[in-house]
C-alpha cells in the first residue's frame, strides 16, 4: 500500500495594526450606531492599518512569529505562499516581498487570490505540495488590508472590515495527523456581489473613476450573507466527508470571522454547540484572508487546542469563493516548535 505523506501545522503567528477603530469612532464618520453594528454583525472594534502601512507590514511579522513558533529557519522554506487580495502592489506578488524580508532565499513565492477564502484555499494547495513530496516546509500567510479599499462614506461596508495577518508553517507530520481533507469551490456568477470595480485591467484608474470612488469596494451584503449561511455548513460537511470524519468528532470550529450571525448559523447547521466554536469577530471585524489564521493563532495561544484535536476551518468571500479544511492537530503544546 502506498502511504502519502501528511502536512501538519508546525507553528502559528499573527500581527495586527496598532490603531483601533471602535463603533463609537464610526458613529462620528457615518450614520450608524454601536447598537446596529453589534446586533447585525457582532463587531465592536477593528484594527486599521496606518496610511504608510501595507499588507506586507503585517505579513512579515506574522510569518516571523510562525517560523519561531515552529522552530523552522527561513532558509529551510521551499515556498512562501501569501493569500491576499490587497497586495502591496498590483504586481509582483506580496509573497516576493515577504520572501526577501524573511531571508527565505531558497523559497519560491507566489500570491493566491481567493479573497476571504484565501487561507483555506492556500492550506489545501500547500498541503498537496507537501503530500506529493514536491516540497517540505511551506509558509502560508493570510494577509489583507481591506480597509484601503473601503469607501468610508458607505455605512454598509465600512463597519465590517479590519486589517492584519496570520501565518502558519506547514511541514511533514505523522500519517494520522495534519491536513486530513479539504473542499474548495466558487460561484463565479456572483463576481459583482463583492468587488472593486476600478484599478484592474477592465477599468484602469482615471481621475473620473477616482472621483466616483470606483477604486473602492462595492458589496451586495444580503446576497453575500445568504451565500455564506448556505455554503459554510455545506463546505465543512464536504471537507469532513473527504476526511472520513463526522461533526461529532470536531473539537473546534474556526470559521472566517465576517459576522457573528453567519458564524452561528453555520454552527447550528453543523449541530455544533457554542463551546466548540471559536470567534473573535468582536475585536477584529472581517480581516479577510487573515481571519482564520489569526483566530487559529489566538486559539493556540489561549490553550484551546491540544494534540489530536480535530479542527475545521472554513472561509467564504468575493468571487464568490468558499473553502473548508479539516486538520488533526499534530503538536503537543503551543510553542513547542517540534518540527519532525
Ligand atoms: O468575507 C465576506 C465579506 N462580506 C460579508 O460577510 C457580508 C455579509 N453580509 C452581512 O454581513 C450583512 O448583510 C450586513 C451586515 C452587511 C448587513 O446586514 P443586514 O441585516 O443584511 O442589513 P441590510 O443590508 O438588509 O440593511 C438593513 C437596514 C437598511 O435600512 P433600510 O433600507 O431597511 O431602511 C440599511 O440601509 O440597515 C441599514 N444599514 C445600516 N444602518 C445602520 C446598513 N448598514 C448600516 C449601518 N448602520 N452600518
Amino acid at each position: 500500500m502506498v502511504t502519502r505523506r501528511r502536512a501538519g501545522i508546525l507553528g502559528v503567528g499573527m500581527a495586527l495594526p496598532e490603531r483601533i477603530l471602535t463603533n463609537a469612532d464610526l458613529e462620528r464618520i457615518v450614520d450608524t450606531s454601536d447598537e446596529w453594528i453589534v446586533e447585525r454583525t457582532g463587531i465592536r472594534e477593528r484594527r486599521v492599518a496606518g496610511e504608510n502601512e501595507s499588507t506586507s507590514d503585517f505579513a512579515i511579522p506574522a510569518s516571523q512569529e510562525a517560523l519561531n513558533d515552529a522552530g523552522v529557519r527561513p532558509e529551510d522554506l521551499d515556498l512562501v505562499l501569501c493569500a491576499t487580495c490587497s497586495g502591496d502592489y498590483p504586481w509582483p506578488a506580496t509573497a516576493c516581498v515577504v520572501q526577501d524580508a524573511l531571508g527565505a532565499s531558497r523559497a519560491a513565492a507566489f500570491d493566491l487570490s481567493a479573497a476571504c477564502a484565501g487561507f483555506c484555499y492556500g492550506l489545501s494547495v500547500a498541503a498537496s505540495l507537501i503530500e506529493s513530496g514536491a516540497m517540505r516546509y511551506i509558509l502560508l500567510v493570510g494577509a489583507d488590508t481591506l480597509t484601503k479599499y473601503v469607501d468610508w462614506s458607505d455605512r454598509r461596508t465600512c463597519i465590517l472590515f479590519g486589517d492584519g495577518a496570520g501565518a502558519v508553517i506547514l511541514g511533514p507530520c505523522e500519517q494520522s495527523e495534519g491536513v486530513l481533507g479539504s473542499a474548495l469551490g466558487c460561484d463565479g456568477a456572483h463576481v459583482r456581489s463583492l468587488y472593486v470595480p476600478a484599478g484592474g485591467t477592465r477599468m484602469p484608474v482615471t481621475e473620473d473613476r477616482l472621483a466616483g470612488r470606483l477604486d473602492k469596494m462595492v458589496m451586495r451584503g444580503g446576497e453575500v450573507f445568504r451565500f455564506a449561511v448556505k455554503i459554510m455548513g455545506e463546505a465543512c460537511l464536504r471537507a469532513l466527508e473527504n476526511s472520513g470524519l463526522t461533526t461529532d468528532e470536531v473539537s473546534l470550529f474556526i470559521p472566517h470571522q465576517a459576522n457573528i450571525r453567519i458564524i452561528r448559523a453555520a454552527a447550528e447547521r453543523m449541530g455544533l454547540d457554542e463551546g466548540r466554536v471559536f470567534n473573535n469577530v468582536e475585536r477584529y471585524g472581517n480581516t479577510s484572508a487573515a481571519s482564520v489564521p489569526i483566530a487559529l493563532a489566538e486559539a493556540v495561544g489561549g490553550g484551546r487546542i491540544a494534540r489530536n484535536d480535530v479542527l475545521v476551518f472554513v472561509g467564504f468571500g468575493a468571487g464568490l469563493t468558499w473553502a473548508a479544511n479539516v486538520v488533526r492537530w499534530c503538536r503537543d503544546e503551543p510553542g513547542c516548535g517540534a518540527a519532525p
